[in-house]
């Protein structure tokens, strides 16, 4: 097991398997990190695999659904056997739409694809974050990424455009879970941010054509990440580190 008296850093990232979540496990890993990857379907990424070959004893890859209990109780069951504090948290899994493949406008709106957005962007997040509480608070320094979008972003919101009425409230919900946790876990020393990736080439509906590599976005994080103080706990910052506004 590695201990706190271990200098290892461990990471956890959520829907490590392609696009951004994908380039956080490559970078993390190559950065020396303890590196826990996870997603509905983690084993049939056979890049995903490569990296397992090359890196097999500093890299885990999990089964997890972050919208259901079960699964989430079922990995942290898992890595408390494994490693007995978590530096880095990345809540990264998200969904462009409730289906996933298309965003009903208004006057179609579909109640239960707007709650699977707000389920699996906004209120998953919180909850892993909720579960990994006892591992966070023995890091020495503990730190939770949500990845949130500008979309979430009320004062930016210009037009309702093609990020939809899910996505769009989905972030602006995980926003303000961002705010709330910085203060819930200040006493613990935790930092909580959110971050706008940017528009990133992913697998992710709308994003195919987007004009900024995940390896950019990635790359501007994590320089964040590393950087960060308590102080900056509960903000709203992009890929490049500006502040962003509610
Ligand atoms: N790309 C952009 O331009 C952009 C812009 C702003 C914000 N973001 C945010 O960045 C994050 C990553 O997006 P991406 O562009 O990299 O998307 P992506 O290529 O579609 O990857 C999404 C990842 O999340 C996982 N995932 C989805 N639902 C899950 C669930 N219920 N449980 C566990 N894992 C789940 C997927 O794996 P499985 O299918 O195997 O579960 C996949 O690994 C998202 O939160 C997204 O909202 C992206």
């Amino acid at each position: 097991m590695n201990s706190k008296n271990n200098p290892q850093k461990n990471v956890l990232i959520t829907g490590g398997t392609r696009g951004i979540g994908f380039e956080f496990t490559k970078q993390f890993l190559r950065m020396g990190f303890f590196v826990v990857t996870a997603s509905r379907t983690p084993f049939t990424s056979p890049e995903l695999q490569q990296l397992k070959d090359q890196y097999d004893n500093r890299l885990i890859i999990q089964n997890l659904d972050v919208s259901e209990e079960e699964s989430r109780q079922k990995i942290f069951e898992k890595l408390i056997e494994k490693i007995n504090h978590l530096d880095i948290l990345i809540n990264n899994a998200g969904i462009a739409s409730g289906n996933e493949k298309f965003r009903y406008r208004f006057g179609e709106l579909n109640q239960v694809d707007l709650c699977r957005s707000l389920l699996v962007n906004a209120v998953a997040p919180l909850l892993i974050t909720e579960k990994f509480f006892p591992l966070l608070a023995k890091s020495t320094n503990p730190i939770v990424v949500n990845i949130s979008s500008n979309s979430g972003s009320i004062t930016k919101k210009r037009g309702n455009g093609s990020t939809g009425y899910g996505y769009s409230s989905s972030k602006a919900a995980l926003n303000m879970f961002t705010k709330m946790l910085s203060f819930e876990l200040k006493e613990d020393k935790i930092i909580v941010v959110s971050f706008h990736p940017g528009w990133v080439k992913t697998t992710m509906l709308y994003c195919e054509n987007a004009p900024l590599e995940a390896r950019d976005s990635v790359q501007g994080m994590i320089s964040i990440i590393e950087s960060l103080e308590l102080k900056d706990s509960g903000k709203f910052l992009d890929w490049q580190g500006n502040e962003l506004p509610w």
